[in-house]
């Protein structure tokens, strides 16, 4: 595990799109591992800027990301699928095609998640896998329990990400309670991961996850046992550590 902590949250999406910037280079044809929230947002602007500057090329990146909420409409503001296209998406030359997200409104939800890890499989697993973390140390939806899933699943949301997710919407009773999420599986089996954690309201989740034991309790202390994973953290977040 690599731990690197920066003054400023824009020095944090620098680094991540540096390190996102070098996967496509060597790798045009790379999956990525894609994550919503406002961790990644200023990510996302530094790999637009340097699409726009003629350095990258997105044509054949193919993109998977980590979740999408149940039962909310694709074209909702709220969805997942409309932020990647807000801040991302309708930036690059990425084919609609590559871009994969968990159709939180199939029929049989189960059958979609099953279909998710299968469509991830059949990609050759993801090069690169962007994370946030959650106040309680969620990774995509994976929240704590007594135990992790490994496959994509459909998540109970706890109170507390319930909470989070609120200020994106206009009433609490519209924040969605479940989302599909990828599993502890897709996101161990990446070949890099890295999480980006910025603000104060993160340190102990952050510490948690690094310095504590491992445990289903704090989902995201399941890196310490992956190969190559770098938390790019700002001073704030990484104030306990
Ligand atoms: C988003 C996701 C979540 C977020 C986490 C942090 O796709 O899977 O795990 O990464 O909730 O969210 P922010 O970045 O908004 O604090």
């Amino acid at each position: 595990m690599q731990v690197h902590v920066f003054d400023n949250p824009a020095q944090v999406a620098q680094a991540a799109a540096l390190l996102v910037a070098s996967q496509v280079l060597r790798k045009p044809d790379s999956v990525l591992g894609l994550a919503t929230g406002s961790s990644p947002i200023p990510t996302y602007g530094e790999l637009i800027r340097l699409y726009r500057a003629g350095v990258l090329d997105f044509s054949r990146v193919r993109t998977f990301n980590l979740d999408e909420y149940c039962r909310l409409p694709s074209d909702h503001p709220c969805s997942y699928h409309f932020f990647m296209a807000r801040e991302l998406f309708d930036h690059v030359n990425i084919p609609a095609e590559n871009t994969r997200l968990p159709d939180g409104n199939a029929e049989n939800l189960l059958w979609e998640a099953a279909r998710y890890d299968a469509a991830i499989a059949a990609s050759g697993g993801i090069d690169v896998q962007l994370l946030g973390i959650g106040h309680n140390a969620h990774v995509g939806f994976n929240e704590p329990g007594d135990q992790l899933v490994y496959g994509a699943h459909v998540s109970d949301l706890t109170p507390s990400t319930i909470q989070a997710n609120r200020r994106f919407f206009d009433r609490e009773e519209d924040v969605p309670r479940q989302a599909v999420t990828v599993g502890i599986g897709a996101i161990m089996n990446a070949r890099c991961v890295l999480l980006l954690a910025t603000g104060q309201d993160k340190a102990q989740a952050v510490y948690e996850s690094i310095r504590g034991e491992m445990s289903p309790r704090v989902p995201a202390s399941m890196l310490q046992a992956h190969a190559n994973v770098l938390f790019l953290l700002d001073r704030e977040a990484a104030e306990l550590l």
